[in-house]
């Protein structure tokens, strides 16, 4: 039984519900679309498990669908199945993916979505600390443990298609582009070039022994979280999310 899992994570929330799924091979997106893997031509299951980015599906789940599948025969993969996290607010996020993989000739046979301890700073200035974060994943757990089941099981569950998606997929399609961003490296950076390894859409090059940040930002906050000496800077942002997975696992290179 082959089950691959794509997945897209930033701050690690993604990565760990992923781990939850039996017997699944877990890849990054970026991995498939730089072609250090490369997905069997028959599998039994496909998950797509990403973040909500903007009410909608992030960047590099997006080139990952249109780029990847959009560019391959599908017709040998049984089952796909999709897990979003989001920290409240999933809007329409599970729905564009649907109309994403339908575009492309897939169909998406179970969708789910769960809460995650936050890490998106730009709203709330403070990141959530230890104790938030143990609060957040113990109400999740057995929902966690419900939706594996449902993915052993096959269970058929398409996600509805929600309210003012239209509206939403329009905002977050636009919001959700890569550009130049309000985050800053400080006077703290050594240099260590781990926020080049992790970024996801490789996007931070070390100049002068520094980190610089350049123009294809999508906003992820993994560097930002990650820096060991706190050296990456958002505007009126205190604290960093320790996250569900350790920083080596997040490397992309
Ligand atoms: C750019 C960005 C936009 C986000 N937009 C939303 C959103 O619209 N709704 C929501 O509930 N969470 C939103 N979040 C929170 C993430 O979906 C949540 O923290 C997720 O679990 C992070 O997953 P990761 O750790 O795998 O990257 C956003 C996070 C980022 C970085
Ligand atoms: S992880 Fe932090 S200290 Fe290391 S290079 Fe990046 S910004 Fe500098
Ligand atoms: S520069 Fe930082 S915030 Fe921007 S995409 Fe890379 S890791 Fe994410």
């Amino acid at each position: 039984m082959s089950n691959v899992i794509a997945v897209y994570t930033a701050t690690g929330n993604s990565l760990s519900i992923a781990k939850h799924i039996k017997n699944a091979e877990i890849h990054f997106v970026e991995d498939f679309l730089n072609g250090r893997y490369t997905l069997p031509e028959s599998i039994d299951k496909l998950g797509i498990v990403f973040p909500v980015y903007c009410f909608g599906i992030p960047y590099p789940i997006e080139r990952f669908i249109r780029d990847y599948l959009g560019e391959r025969n599908n017709s040998g993969i049984g089952y796909i199945y999709a897990i979003a996290t989001h920290s409240g607010f999933p809007a329409t996020a599970l729905a564009d993916l649907e109309t994403e993989l339908t575009n492309i000739g897939c169909a998406l046979s179970y969708g789910a979505s769960v809460k995650m301890p936050r890490a998106y700073l730009p709203l709330k200035r403070k990141a959530v600390g230890e104790i938030e974060t143990l609060a957040a994943l113990n109400k999740v757990q057995n929902r966690i443990e419900h939706i594996a089941d449902d993915i052993e099981n096959e269970v058929i569950a398409i996600p509805s298609r929600g309210i003012g998606r239209r509206f939403f997929r329009k905002l977050s399609r636009e919001a959700n582009k890569p550009r130049e961003v309000a985050l800053e490296v400080t006077g703290r950076c050594t240099g260590c070039a781990i926020c080049t390894h992790i970024c996801p859409m490789d996007n931070i090059t070390i100049e002068g022994g520094k980190a610089r940040i350049n123009d294809r930002c999508i906003s992820c906050f993994a560097c930002y979280h990650r820096c060991p000496e706190n050296a990456v800077s958002w505007p009126k942002a205190e604290g960093q999310y320790k996250g569900l997975a350790e920083t080596k696992e997040l490397y992309r290179r």
